[in-house]
């Protein structure tokens, strides 16, 4: 009984950490799942066989005492030796009520195939597991700094033979560089600049340019992933200047180029943007400039192809409150509704930017973090004696970035220069808006290439609401959409910890749910298992229910005489042979008081079933002899 217990016990242990090592392990091959499977059934079913031994060994030794105690039909005897057969026993309110113990056992041994064999392998399934982990994996990031040390006459040639493609392209004073003194300036943004700005800018979509395999080279493989860059990129710091008409004085102090008079209502322009102002020129201003490489000759000035200045925006626009206007408005003749106007100033920073790249399948997204450094050509206009701007006169000089001097720094400002020229190109210019009275209809006659972006309404075509910050973020996607350009020279790798997500078809092992099939038996069992052992000990013998125990238990002449007539053991049985009831105890052979005798060797009447009243109880320790003892020679006799 004990055996069998524990056997069942680490049984079930065995299922549990063949489930658990199971637990989020996905195997390829069908065959190999199906077969792993199967041994989880296997022990379960042994688990079974274990925990059900136990039960039946219980049980024997229990009904045993159940016909002692108890005068029973012969059908119910029938029942009760049958029950791990035969389930009718649950039916018969004989068994229930005057065999509880035994049919409560039985029902448990019932029970437990259906807790082990048919529940406990639920515990494990299969299902789609998030597998997080972390990738070691060079990441695209920016780096203007490459920028520097790129000389246009040296090819970067990559190992599959592309060459690395700068930002910006360059004129010089020395094609071959060999005159002393020396120097290449600043031309104008490169081609391949060229082609992302644009791409960026008529980009409508919410992700920024990428090439088309990123998510599987920034996570290392087919994943899910997360991670953060920084770098230092160009950025527009944009400020709102001006919010409504009274703000005019502000703005002249500020050294706007226009007040809110030139914006809807009170002028005509719902969108005005002045971005030139201070611009490096092109061409150089230098008496002659040669076709190869634009070598200056003649007279050259001393600021040849210096970045004295880096150009403000200055955008004004007007949003229609879509508020009717008072009848009393001074606008009221031309307008319907009420216009505000917004005047912004955007300064060129260098800026470290924090970029959160999630790629989540087919899309990513980007988190934009940024921290402006310092303006990327830190100089300010100086004034006329009547307060308006000199555009030619930017100060102060030691700020100015010389292309001899510090050429690292100048080549940088170049690339930074050359980004914010293509977001210049497309806020230049003005939206006028035909006002709806006295005359309509009212229609935005457009001066601008902000229309291509997604800076304008997709409604009205007039600019959308918060145009500050949307101005900030057209310019980082353009930033961003670098990385759709892996040859451009300023996208570099970076090594990091990206976190990684997949989703597996994996085992899915749930130990509560194992266990919830488990304790219960293990805990039944348990408690039978107690009282079997209990049990064996009041009656200080086991008891089997083999046939040798059947033939030696009704060696009875009355069950003779009851039984005449039905020796064949067919079915169906005489009904009041089966309607009779017995109980197992000392048979009172030749009367009472053979029981005490209790003489050494000689025999003190025999157990067996029988009717009643012809039975006495049997009582632990008394040495029963069996029927009289007949001589080896009668014996040996009869079997000859
Ligand atoms: C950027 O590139 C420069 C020149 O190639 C290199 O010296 C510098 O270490 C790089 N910076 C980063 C952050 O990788
Ligand atoms: C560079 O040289 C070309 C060819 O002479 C000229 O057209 C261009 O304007 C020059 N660029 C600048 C910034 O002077
Ligand atoms: C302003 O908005 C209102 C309400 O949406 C609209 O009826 C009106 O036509 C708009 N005004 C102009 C000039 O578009
Ligand atoms: C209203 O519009 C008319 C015609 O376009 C123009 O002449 C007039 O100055 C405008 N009035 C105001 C107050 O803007
Ligand atoms: C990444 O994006 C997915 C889908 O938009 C989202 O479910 C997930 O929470 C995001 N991860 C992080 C770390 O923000
Ligand atoms: C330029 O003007 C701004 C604002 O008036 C000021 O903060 C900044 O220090 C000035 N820069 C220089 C180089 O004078
Ligand atoms: C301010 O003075 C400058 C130079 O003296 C002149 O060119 C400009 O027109 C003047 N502006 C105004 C509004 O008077
Ligand atoms: C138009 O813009 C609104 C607001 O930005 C947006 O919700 C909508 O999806 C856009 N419609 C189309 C067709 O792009
Ligand atoms: C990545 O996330 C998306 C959306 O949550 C999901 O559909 C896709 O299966 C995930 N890819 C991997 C490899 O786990």
């Amino acid at each position: 009984m004990v055996i069998s217990f524990v056997t069942g016990i680490f049984l079930a242990l065995g299922q549990h950490f063949l489930y658990r090592s199971l637990n989020h392990k996905a195997y390829d091959s069908e065959d190999k799942k199906a077969r792993v499977v199967l041994y989880g059934r296997a022990l379960a079913y042994s688990c079974k066989v274990a925990f059900g031994g136990c039960v039946i060994l219980c049980y024997r030794q229990r009904i045993w005492r159940t016909f002692r105690e108890r005068a029973l039909s012969v059908f119910t005897i029938d029942q009760l030796f049958l029950a791990t057969e035969d389930p009718s026993l649950f039916l018969n309110w004989e068994t229930i009520t005057k065999a509880t113990i035994v049919t409560a056992m039985a029902l448990v041994l019932w029970v437990i195939p259906i807790a082990t064999i048919v529940l406990s392998p639920a515990a494990l399934t299969f299902g789609d597991f998030l597998e997080l982990g972390t990738n070691n994996v060079g990441v695209p990031t920016l780096n203007f700094t490459a920028e520097s040390f790129k000389d246009w006459r040296k090819r970067m040639v990559m190992p599959d033979g592309s060459t690395k493609k700068s930002l910006t392209y360059w004129n010089t004073t020395d094609r071959d560089a060999k005159t002393p003194g020396w120097y290449d300036y600043y031309d104008q943004p490169s081609a391949d600049l060229k082609r992302i700005a644009l791409m960026a800018a008529y980009n409508l979509k919410n992700q920024t340019l990428n090439r088309d395999d990123a998510r599987i080279k920034s996570c290392g493989g087919d994943f899910n992933c997360t991670y953060a860059i920084s770098f230092v990129a160009p950025g527009y710091n944009c400020v709102e200047i001006a919010t409504g008409s009274n703000d005019d004085q502000k703005l002249h102090e500020a050294g706007a180029p226009f007040d809110t008079s030139a914006l809807v209502p009170r002028g005509q322009n719902v969108y005005l943007a002045s971005v030139d102002n201070g611009d490096y020129q092109r061409p150089q201003p230098a008496e002659f400039l040669s076709n190869q490489g634009g070598v200056p000759s003649g007279y050259i000035p001393d600021d040849f192809g210096f970045f004295k200045s880096e150009p403000v925006l200055w955008i004004g626009y007007s949003t229609n409150s879509t508020e009717p206007l008072p009848d009393d408005s001074p606008f009221r003749q031309n307008w319907t509704h009420r216009f505000d106007p917004h005047v912004f100033s955007c300064t060129h920073y260098e800026t470290n930017y924090t970029v959160t790249f999630n790629y989540s399948g087919p899309f990513f997204t980007t988190h934009v973090s940024s921290e402006f450094l310092s303006p990327v050509v830190d100089t300010n206009f100086s004034r006329f004696d009547n307060g308006t701007i000199n555009y030619n006169d930017p100060g102060p000089a030691s700020n100015f970035l010389t292309p001899h001097l510090d050429v690292p720094k100048y080549k940088k400002v170049a690339a930074y220069h050359a980004m914010g020229k293509y977001l210049r190109d497309f806020l230049r210019g003005s939206m006028e808006l035909v006002p709806p009275s006295p005359v309509g209809p009212s229609y935005a006659k457009v001066y601008s290439d902000i229309t291509i972006t997604k800076l304008v309404s997709n409604s009205t075509n007039e600019p959308l609401d918060d145009l500050p910050k949307r101005v900030q973020g057209l310019y980082t996607d353009m930033i961003l959409s670098l990385f759709s350009a892996p040859q451009l020279l300023v996208v570099s790798e970076e090594r990091m910890d990206v976190k990684t997500s997949k989703y597996k078809s994996t085992f899915m092992y749930t130990a509560p749910k194992l266990w919830a099939c488990y304790i219960p038996v293990i805990f039944f069992v348990f408690v039978i298992l107690l009282f079997g052992a209990f049990t064996i000990w009041e009656d200080g013998t086991t008891f089997g229910v083999g046939f040798s125990r059947i033939m030696v238990t009704t060696r009875n002449t009355t069950l003779d005489e009851i039984s005449r007539g039905a020796c064949l053991g067919n079915d169906p049985f005489p009904v009041e042979l089966m309607q009779t009831r017995l109980k197992f105890g000392v048979l009172n052979e030749g009367g009472h008081e053979l029981e005490y005798m209790g003489i050494e060797g000689s025999g003190v009447g025999h157990c067996a079933f029988g009717v009643p009243s012809e039975l006495s109880p049997i009582h632990r320790g008394v040495r029963y002899a069996g029927l009289q003892r007949r001589s080896e020679g009668v014996k040996k006799m009869k079997e000859d």
